[in-house]
């Protein structure tokens, strides 16, 4: 009997040990907050509610602070760190010069703090804010995974990697899928530019100059080209000056994906996913369908955000800087 418990001890033990371990490991939950902060989400929700009441220009910018984040090492909040002067952080390099909408992981961080104290991650409220922004502009609407903690350092340098606006489809496919994101994964996520705009330097050398044979991009529908050509004018003084990335720049559809098909698509590598075999019947079978592309943008969204899920750092007390 004795030796049965015993035995019976050890299996326990050692699942005990396979748990933990598990735990260490840390895979994200949906229910990570449910007992220590079970007001998280409704904080965060209330705080992307009430930002983009007062601008609308918020959902749009939360969603690509997301990008951002989870594409350079992982999704830890490290774009959300200030520069500091020994270091020039993320945020403070050119590819994120654009990026806004910090304060509203503030806001939500300072109540957060008051109400649950060092509990809730910036990496994680990033995350859910992203989420709500989807969802308050007509988007799918997911269960969104938590656990992560947050990273001690920023680098300028390493947003090297973000994808840029003249990156081509084979280059596209392989920097998503050392992410381990798969085709599906960027042409799903890449309709997250069914929201928001893009400046004029983003897309002008597609309007003037394209190349030695054409002026304008020939992938560029002509009419489309002369009106971006009048919104960004050839000597412009006006840096802010741009065009939405779709007709419907305020609501999440699929839009986006019914103009890469009649050549609307404002970025180079919008574009270039229509006109590449490997993605095109993606990009059409998204404008056909907006239920498959809500449930492939959801699911595409929750593996960005298992990408380099930091589970050593810390929870910062301040987004903007390490404990
Ligand atoms: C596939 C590669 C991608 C490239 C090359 C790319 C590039 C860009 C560029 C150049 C802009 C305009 C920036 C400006 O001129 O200010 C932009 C805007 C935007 N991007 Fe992307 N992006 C990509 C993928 C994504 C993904 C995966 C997401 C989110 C899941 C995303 C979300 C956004 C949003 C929402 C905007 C509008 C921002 C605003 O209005 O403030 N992008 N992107």
């Amino acid at each position: 009997m004795a030796k049965l418990l015993q035995k019976h001890h050890s299996f326990l033990s050692l699942m005990f040990i396979a748990i933990s371990v598990l735990q260490a490991k840390g895979r994200l939950h949906s229910d990570y907050y449910d007992e220590t902060c079970p007001q998280a989400e409704k904080i965060i929700a209330d705080a992307v509610f009430y930002a983009t009441m007062h601008d609308y220009k918020v959902p749009p910018r939360l969603i690509r602070l997301f990008f951002h984040d989870c594409f350079i090492t992982g999704c830890d909040a490290s774009l959300l760190l200030d520069s500091t002067q020994k270091q020039t952080a993320e945020k403070d390099s050119p590819a994120n010069l654009s990026v806004r909408a910090y304060y509203v992981i503030d806001n939500a961080k300072a109540k957060l703090e008051e109400v649950c104290p060092k509990t809730v991650s910036c990496a994680d409220i990033i995350a859910i804010a992203a989420r709500d922004a989807v969802h308050l502009s007509g988007g799918p609407y997911w269960k969104v995974l938590k656990g992560r903690k947050d990273g001690r350092r920023s680098n300028a340098f390493d947003t090297i990697d973000l994808p840029r606006p003249s990156t081509n489809v084979t280059e596209l496919i392989h920097s998503f899928s050392e992410r381990r994101l798969n085709t599906k994964d960027l042409v799903a996520l890449a309709g997250a530019h069914s929201l928001g705009s893009a400046h004029c330097a983003s897309f002008q050398s597609r309007l003037r100059h394209f190349s030695h044979k054409y002026d304008i991009d020939p992938t560029m529908d002509i009419w489309f080209a002369h009106i971006l050509r009048m919104r960004c004018p050839k000597h412009n003084e006006d840096h802010n000056a741009g065009h939405s990335l779709d007709s419907t720049s305020k609501i999440f559809d699929n839009d986006y994906y019914k103009r890469l098909m009649v050549g609307k698509g404002i970025l180079s590598s919008d574009q270039a996913l229509y006109n590449d075999h490997r993605t095109k019947y993606l990009v059409e079978s998204y404008a056909k369908y907006t239920d498959l592309f809500f449930t492939d943008f959801a699911t595409s969204m929750i593996k960005l955000g298992n990408n380099g899920v930091n589970h050593h750092g810390e929870v910062r007390r301040h987004c903007r800087s390490v404990n």
